[in-house]
């Protein structure tokens, strides 16, 4: 296996679950115990682990930093306004940003979620009345708008062509996505270990659990969404059949759990190799322990079963991490594409993703 500085294409680098909106189908801002970084110690983390990527690894190409809410982090914004790095670093935003003013460089560009047409929706869905300050960031920063991904679920459903209208003078690419059960795999962690989380995270994870189970997608809830892509999709959306296999995908990531996800369905995953896995070769996540240490992030669910772990050792440098993950690397032998990397920005994962069929 070719070492990782050879073959990185992407890093995302996760800031923690912190975040200032409380959207019904996300759990990242039920932690109360969301890391909030010192900023000189996060700005610094930035620039070392970012520069390495761009510098020591030759295909590499994007960043992602990703959170929770990336810009409520001083310490990240900061890097971005001082950089001056080759390489593109982009950030997955909701708009709702403490300082609209901030100025960034030029390789600096930002993807987006998008999942109302308007304030009614917006409040149901993400529970404030930022949808109109969302949309005018969203607008000023539209020179650097890479892309928009819109959670599909029940709540938007019928409203899927006007969100879709909302971005067509931006020039991005905008993605249709399916709403998974992780909130509620979320709330049934704290089930049945108490311990897992504090009395409040308990009581909203139950309380928005029970919210976000009505808005998941049924058989005909898809052929609503088939129809959309039929007369809207074009070559700013993704097609219908990548929804699909993200759908069967995420229905097989949590056939294992109690609550009973679509067991009506089962599903085929293609033969990849794990010489092929473009999440093997390509693809790495990072994060932060909340002094910042760097932690790196086990996507891969053969690595996970391997280590019992979703995460490596922390770490002092961003070197000792690489030299983590290539010894990791090397220890994967899996046949048959798992669907639970992630897939934004590499574009393989387009492919693979038609592939997932219902058995
Ligand atoms: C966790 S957010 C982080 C970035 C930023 N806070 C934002 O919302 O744009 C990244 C993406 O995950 C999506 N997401 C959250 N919960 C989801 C769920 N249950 N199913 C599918 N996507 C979900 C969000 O809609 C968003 O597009
Ligand atoms: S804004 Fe993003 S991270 Fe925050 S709660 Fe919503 S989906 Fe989750
Ligand atoms: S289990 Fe998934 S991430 Fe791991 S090598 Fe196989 S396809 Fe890739």
């Amino acid at each position: 296996m070719l070492p990782l500085e050879e073959t990185l294409t992407n890093l995302d680098i996760y800031l923690g679950d912190a975040c200032n909106l409380r959207c019904i189908q996300c759990q990242c801002w039920i932690n109360e115990s969301a890391p909030h970084f010192d900023p000189d110690v996060l700005e610094a983390r930035l620039f070392e682990a970012v520069e390495y990527a761009a510098t020591q690894c030759r295909s590499f190409e994007k960043v992602m930093l990703i959170g929770g809410e990336p810009f409520i982090h001083e310490g990240m914004v900061r890097f971005l306004a001082k950089q001056k790095i080759d390489t593109c670093i982009t950030v997955y935003t909701n708009f709702v940003w403490p300082d609209p003013n901030v100025v960034l460089p030029d390789n600096v560009y930002f993807l987006s979620s998008m999942d109302a047409p308007n304030q009614e929706i917006y409040g149901q869905l993400r529970r404030t009345r930022d949808f109109d300050y969302s949309q005018e960031t969203m607008r000023e920063r539209s020179g650097q708008l890479l892309h928009v991904d819109t959670t599909v679920s029940k709540g938007n459903l019928h409203h899927l062509d006007s969100i879709l209208d909302r971005t067509k003078d931006h020039g991005c690419t905008h993605w249709f996505l399916p709403i998974d059960p992780r909130i509620l795999r979320y709330h049934d962690a704290f089930v049945k270990d108490p311990r897992l989380g504090t009395l409040t995270e308990r009581a909203t994870a139950e309380r928005t659990a029970k919210r976000a189970q009505v808005l998941l997608l049924d058989d005909d809830d898809i052929r609503v969404v088939e129809d959309f892509y039929r007369r809207c999709g074009s070559a700013r959306t993704n097609d219908f059949e990548t929804f699909l296999g993200i759908y069967l995908s995420s229905v097989d990531r949590f056939k294992k759990e109690s609550f009973g996800y679509r067991p009506d369905l089962s599903v085929r995953r293609p033969n990849v190799g794990a010489q092929q896995c473009p999440g093997i070769r390509r693809y790495m996540e990072i994060g932060f322990t909340p002094d910042g240490r760097f932690i790196p992030v086990i996507h891969c669910p053969e690595l996970t079963e391997i280590f019992d772990a979703k995460q490596g050792p922390s770490a002092d440098s961003f070197v000792e991490v690489m030299a983590w993950e290539n010894q990791a690397r090397r220890r994967v032998g899996c046949q048959v594409f798992c669907g639970h990397t992630q897939f934004l920005g590499i574009d393989e994962y387009e492919g693979t993703f038609r592939e997932v069929m219902l058995d």
